[in-house]
């Protein structure tokens, strides 16, 4: 216990040789338990391996070097759901269903994020603020999409094999949600207080990524109160690690699941686990498939799928050299490095469990850490109050989710159309917010209904529930007829004005 002198020397001893004991300033006004407390954390840190990650991200973010050997995506390398023949994509749908319905396709939710840009006090995924009329969350939207896909995908095996649907068992895509600290609690208490929006409890595995220290801007560890660093969940990247360690990657194992779809929470468009996406991975071998988008300018925050000496590597956005993101190719006017990374892929099973298996063997610091500039609230060392800086004042370490890529076998790049799969909800006003989010649903819905032969009367909002069709499918019902806008959770909703 906190007793133990020679436990709290050693500790300090460590953080003093690493530079670090000025952790220690309000060690004397501390209870014995906030002393408690606090020497778990530290001694969960190895702060000369911290200073070392620290100076090795700072470092990389200046290096430009790397950019010599960059080249894009040569466009035999990228397919497209836009220019894919119907032939082809039924294939592909055809066999990502088959895989589904055969329970071995799984969904990974990346929802550990602090969406910092977006300013919500709660989890993005309990956002309650997106106005829709249905007032659904985004894990509403997505609890109701994998229901539905297990509908589909079960409808789907009884057609094919020529059974009647109550003798095919439920399929089950199980929703794998990757929290933090930040999220894991709210998170938690909102989908069992609602229930699950209807799905099993029993195939949700909520799990938690981890943490690393904020620093300032010298690299020192910054104090969230007097006995604690603070932190900040360690990226998306941290996925692989909690995989394993969380023990989801067993269970998925265990439940014989082959493919797992990654995706960000904040992705309204979200085709989550979408059979053409499956389906073409298992048609190409690929260990990872990477939905991607051309950008819409040299500036969208968007990473951009390359090459880096042969092999396919993510420049995020902020990394990426402005000179190079600007070019254009003369020949077809768009940009050269044009292939947006939207966070949202298909991973082989096989491939999560190499990747955990090297992690773990050598370190998740085996992945480069990427540094940002951020706000980070603190403890004044010479005041003692906590402060809400104005201006970015620390750094924020993350891993980032596709440095693996370069570990796949085989890579697949497979484009899809703006307007159907990617609206995010980043910022809490202009460009990706909540209004964009809510008027590119409300698009795309409008289309489905043009798509089946229907019409939708005025501009007011229209929302499709995903229980009622999960990509435009089984609207066939609104050939010929003109609805009146609203929320359409069943065909009941549909208030037809003319025939
Ligand atoms: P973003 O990079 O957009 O981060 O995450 P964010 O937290 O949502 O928003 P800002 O940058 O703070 O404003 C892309 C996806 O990765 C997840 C996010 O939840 C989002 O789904 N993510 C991000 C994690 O799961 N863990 C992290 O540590 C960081």
């Amino acid at each position: 216990m906190i007793q133990d002198n020679t436990r709290v020397a050693a500790v300090r001893e460590r953080y003093k040789a690493a530079g670090q004991d000025h952790v220690f300033t309000f060690w004397d006004e501390l209870s014995e338990r906030e002393r408690e407390s606090f020497l778990l954390q530290l001694e969960s840190f190895d702060p000369v391996a911290l200073n070392i990650t620290y100076a090795q991200a700072t470092a990389f973010s200046k290096n430009t070097v790397i950019f010599a050997d960059l080249s894009p995506l040569d466009p035999s390398e990228v397919q497209s759901t836009l220019t894919a023949t119907s032939e082809e994509k039924d294939e592909w749908y055809t066999l990502g269903m088959k895989a589904i319905a055969n329970n071995q396709a799984a969904v990974i939710l990346l929802a550990g994020g602090q969406g910092t840009r977006l300013g919500s006090m709660l989890p993005k995924g309990c956002y309650p603020d997106i106005g829709l009329p249905s007032h659904k969350t985004l894990f509403q939207i997505q609890a109701e999409r994998i229901f539905k896909l297990q509908e589909l995908a079960r409808m789907d095996r009884a057609k094919r094999s020529g059974q009647s649907l109550d003798s095919v068992p439920p399929v089950v895509v199980p929703w794998c949600i990757m929290t933090s600290g930040s999220t894991r609690h709210q998170a938690e208490v909102f989908l069992r207080e609602q229930d699950y929006f209807g799905l099993s409890a029993d195939n949700i595995i909520i799990f938690e990524q981890g943490v690393i220290p904020c620093f300032d801007k010298e690299g020192k560890f910054l104090l969230d109160q007097k006995n604690t660093i603070a932190t900040s969940p360690n990226g998306n990247g941290g996925l692989y690690w909690a995989l394993r360690r969380e023990g989801v990657l067993d269970e998925l194992a265990k439940r014989g699941v082959r493919y797992a779809h990654c995706y960000s929470v904040d992705n309204i468009l979200i085709k989550i686990g979408d059979p053409i996406g499956i389906g073409h991975a298992l048609e190409t071998g690929a260990d990872v498939t990477a939905k991607a988008m051309p950008k819409t300018r040299a500036t969208e925050p968007l990473g951009m799928i390359c090459r880096l000496g042969g092999k396919i590597k993510v420049v995020e956005y902020s990394e990426m050299d402005p000179g190079l993101a600007a070019l254009i190719d003369d020949r077809t006017g768009e940009s050269v490095y044009r292939t947006g990374y939207i966070c949202n892929q298909i991973c082989s099973l096989d491939l999560l469990q190499k990747i955990s298996g090297i992690l773990q063997n050598k370190g998740q610091d085996t992945l480069p850490y990427h540094p940002a500039l951020k706000r980070i609230p603190h403890v004044d060392l010479r005041t003692g109050l906590f402060v809400h800086p104005e201006k970015p004042n620390g750094v924020k370490l993350e891993l980032f989710i596709f440095d693996v890529f370069p570990l796949a076998e085989r890579f697949a790049c497979l484009e899809v159309e703006r307007s159907r799969e990617f609206s995010p909800m980043k910022n809490a006003t202009g460009l990706d917010s909540p209004s964009t989010c809510r008027r590119d649903l409300e698009r795309l819905h409008i289309r489905w209904i043009g798509e089946a032969g229907g019409h939708v009367e005025g501009k007011a909002i229209e929302q499709i529930g995903p229980r009622l069709s999960y990509a435009g499918e089984g609207l066939e019902w609104v050939k010929g007829k003109t609805i009146r806008a609203g929320a359409l959770e069943s065909r009941d909703d549909a208030l037809f004005i003319k025939h």
